[in-house]
C-alpha cells in the first residue's frame, strides 16, 4: 500500500494533547495505516493505553503520565484534602506500574508528588475552593511539562545537528521522533534540524522488530517531512555500517545511568557495537529527564519484558510454531561505545559521570 506524504510538517503532529474533553492520544498502534485518535476521560484507561503502546517513547510517556495524573485529580470525586491525598497516591501508583524502563515516567510522577505537596501545604482552606485550586494547578503543571518537552527537543535538535555529516548517511533505531516526545523528537529532532540547516542526509531506518517502530513510525515521520530515508531490516545493520559510508548513528534513550550506560530499544546495543567496529560515531539524544543519576551503571536499569506474542505474531498473524519466545523491550549500550550524549543543556562527552553530573546540576 502507498502512503502519500501529507503536506503538513510533522512539527505539527501531536501524539498527545490536553483538551477540555479529556486527554487525546494518537493511536500509534494503528500507524501508518490509520490516523485514529482516542479521548481518555478516566486516568486508569490512560494508564492502560501507555501499557498497550497507544503512546510510547520515553519523553511522551512522561507527558502522558503528567497529563494522566492531572486528569485523575481533576476528575476525582474527593471532597476533603485527605480523600484527595489518598486518591492522588493511588493515581501515581497506577502510572508507576505501566512501563518500567522509561525513567521519564518516574521523573513526571516525582515532579507531581513535589507539586502536590507544595500546593497542599500552602492551602489556607482545604474546602472545595482550595481543592479546585489544586486541581487547576496540576492541570497547568501537566501542560507545562508538555511545553518543556517541546522546548527541550528544539534545543537538542540545534545542539546535535552540527554533529551530523553535511552530506551522507545517518542511521537511527526505533522511533525517537515527534511521536515519541510530543515535540520534534530527540534523535529525529537532530536529523530534522540538520535537514533544515541544509545537510543532505539519507536516513537508514532499521525496521525495529518486533514492534516495528522503525518501519511504521520513523519511516512515516521522515517520509511526511520529505527527509530521504532507506528502510532496512534489522539484520542489515552490520552490512550497511560496513559498506554504506554511514557518517553517524543517532538514537534516543529510555534511561541513562550515571556512568553514561544507556538503555534504549532492543537492538541498539548491537548497532553501537557494529558502529564502533566500523569507526562510525554513535550519539545518544535525550532530555535531562531521561538521566537517572541514582544508578551507578546500566546493570541496574530495569528492562521491561513484553509479551511473547509480540514476537510470535505479526499484525495478529502467527509467524512461528508454538514455541517459547523472549521479548526484552530494551537493551543497554555501554558508555564506552557512545561518542556523545546530546541534551537540551549541552553535549556531554566522556567521561560521562563528570559531564552528565555537570549538566544535571545546571539550572
Ligand atoms: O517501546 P518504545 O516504543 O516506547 O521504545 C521507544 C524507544 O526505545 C525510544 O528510542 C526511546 O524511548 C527514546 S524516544 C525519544
Amino acid at each position: 500500500m502507498e502512503f502519500e506524504p501529507e503536506t503538513e510538517s510533522l512539527r505539527t503532529v501531536e501524539p498527545i494533547r490536553w483538551t477540555t474533553e479529556g486527554v487525546v492520544l494518537l493511536d500509534q498502534r494503528r500507524l501508518p495505516h490509520d490516523v485514529v485518535h482516542h479521548t481518555y476521560t478516566d486516568y486508569r484507561e490512560l494508564a492502560q493505553a501507555i501499557k498497550d503502546m497507544v503512546i510510547r517513547g520515553a519523553p511522551a510517556i512522561g507527558v502522558a503520565a503528567a497529563m494522566g495524573i492531572a486528569l485523575g485529580v481533576e476528575r476525582s470525586k474527593a471532597k476533603t484534602l485527605d480523600e484527595l491525598r489518598t486518591e492522588f497516591a493511588t493515581i501515581c501508583e497506577t502510572f508507576a506500574r505501566t512501563r518500567p524502563t522509561a525513567v521519564d515516567l518516574f521523573w513526571a510522577i516525582e515532579r507531581f508528588h513535589r507539586r502536590f505537596a507544595e500546593l497542599t501545604s500552602a492551602l489556607d482552606s482545604p474546602g472545595p475552593a482550595g481543592l479546585a485550586r489544586v486541581r487547576e494547578a496540576l492541570v497547568a503543571e501537566a501542560k507545562k511539562v508538555h511545553e518543556e518537552r517541546r522546548e527541550a527537543d528544539e534545543r537538542i535538535g540545534r545542539l546535535g545537528a552540527d554533529l551530523l555529516p553535511r552530506n551522507g548517511r545517518v542511521m537511527t533505531q526505533c522511533n525517537a521522533g515527534a511521536l515519541a516526545t510530543g515535540g520534534i523528537g530527540t534523535a529525529l529532532g537532530v536529523i530534522r534540524v540538520a535537514a533544515e540547516n541544509g545537510h543532505r542526509i539519507d536516513v537508514l531506518v532499521p525496521e525495529t522488530r518486533p514492534y516495528l517502530q522503525g518501519a511504521r513510525l520513523t519511516a512515516w515521520e521522515l517520509h511526511q517531512d520529505g527527509i530521504p530515508l532507506t528502510l532496512i531490516t534489522d539484520n542489515m545493520v552490520g552490512h550497511f555500517l560496513k559498506t554504506a559510508g554511514v557518517g553517524a548513528v543517532v538514537v534516543g534513550a529510555d534511561r541513562i545511568a550515571h556512568n553514561g550506560d544507556t538503555a534504549n530499544k532492543i537492538g541498539t546495543y548491537g548497532i553501537a557495537v557494529l558502529a564502533g567496529e566500523n569507526h562510525v560515531p554513535f550519539y545518544v539524544a535525550a532530555p535531562i529527564s531521561t538521566l537517572d543519576l541514582s544508578l551507578a551503571s546500566g546493570e541496574q536499569i530495569p528492562i521491561e519484558e513484553r509479551s511473547e506474542e509480540e514476537v510470535t505474531h505479526l499484525g495478529g498473524v502467527r509467524i512461528a510454531p508454538q514455541v517459547r519466545a523472549a521479548h526484552p523491550a530494551f537493551d543497554v549500550t555501554p558508555a564506552r561505545l557512545i561518542a556523545a550524549i546530546i541534551t537540551e543543556r549541552g553535549v556531554a562527552r566522556p567521561p560521562f559521570d563528570v559531564s552528565l553530573r555537570n549538566l544535571a546540576e545546571q539550572r
